[in-house]
């Protein structure tokens, strides 16, 4: 069985406010407050956890990425851990992709956050859905090193955010889907894991193991022995998350892409 690296929250052991420098990060995650640029007042909330960021922030690191993605910047919480992250290296782009930044839910205050702590010089804000922009940022030529995906999270829409994407980044590089315990966004990390030319380099935890392994075991035990005991049973149950590197449960999965594998044939797939 493939075993890709998992981070569960206890390994992460650096303090977080020592692991960050930016000033406004800090005050909105302090407060749980952010203001929109209309001026209104509002509650945070659907950010990603300083956990997550420092997970992002290590991916980024670790491939020395230049040029960077986000679907869906909601107040800004992934856009500011990406932005810090790349704010070292010279050159770095960051794109930002949300249609509803200056709806009445996010007030545009997650742009508004980005440029307050610096760094508006160095994004690109498309207020478009991620369907429509992911192709135009494609005409446009543009390569990724890493993209992150937290925008409407149904099956179709994280599927196609993952194809558009996937035509964006350049072999090498790693693509973090968030919110990987909700069974639609689980559904695509199965895809991936199964279809694509992708490995699991690392989950965030916390990785709980789902009720019942001895029965899970046996089902995947039984699915292997027989074709249509497989056929009958749910991909799920017939190969565990857990045997495609999945940690079960973790709230965000990182592949890397391995290779472009454009020139895939044009029938079947493997169950997923
Ligand atoms: C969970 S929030 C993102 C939170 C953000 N990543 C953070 O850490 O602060 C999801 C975002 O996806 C955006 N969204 C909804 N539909 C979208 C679409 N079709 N394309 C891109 N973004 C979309 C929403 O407007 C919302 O801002």
């Amino acid at each position: 069985m493939f075993q890709p690296e998992t981070i569960r929250y206890n390994d992460l052991r650096t303090p977080y406010s020592e692991a960050m420098v930016n000033q406004v990060l800090e005050r909105v995650l302090s407060t749980g407050k952010v203001t929109g640029d209309d001026g209104a007042e509002l509650d945070l909330h659907s950010h990603v956890a300083p956990e997550q960021g420092e997970f992002i922030q290590g991916l980024i690191r670790e491939i020395n990425a230049v040029t960077t993605l986000e679907v869906g910047v909601g107040y800004g919480i992934s856009g500011l851990f990406i932005c810090d992250a790349l704010s070292d290296t010279p050159g770095t782009r960051h794109f930002l992709i949300d249609p509803k930044q200056h709806s009445e839910w996010w007030h545009g205050a997650g742009l508004k956050n980005i440029r307050d702590a610096g760094f508006g010089e160095m994004i690109d804000f498309r207020e478009l859905p991620s369907h429509i922009a992911l192709p135009q940022l494609e005409l446009e030529g543009v390569q990724l090193d890493f993209a992150f995906i937290d925008g409407w999270h149904t099956f179709d829409n994280t599927l196609l955010d993952f194809f558009l994407v996937d035509r964006l980044l350049r072999p090498g590089g790693i693509v973090a889907i968030d919110d990987s315990e909700w069974p639609s966004v689980r559904k695509t990390c199965r895809y991936i894991a199964t279809n694509r030319k992708y490995r699991v380099l690392r989950c965030l935890g916390p990785g709980k193991r789902l009720s019942f392994p001895a029965v899970r075991k046996l089902m995947s035990k039984a699915a292997r022995s027989s074709e249509l005991v497989s056929k009958l049973l749910r991909a799920e149950l017939a190969i565990p998350d857990a045997e495609l590197g999945l940690l079960p449960n973790s709230r965000c999965v990182a592949f890397q892409k391995l290779e472009d594998d454009d020139g895939r044939e044009c029938f079947g797939h493997e169950e997923f």
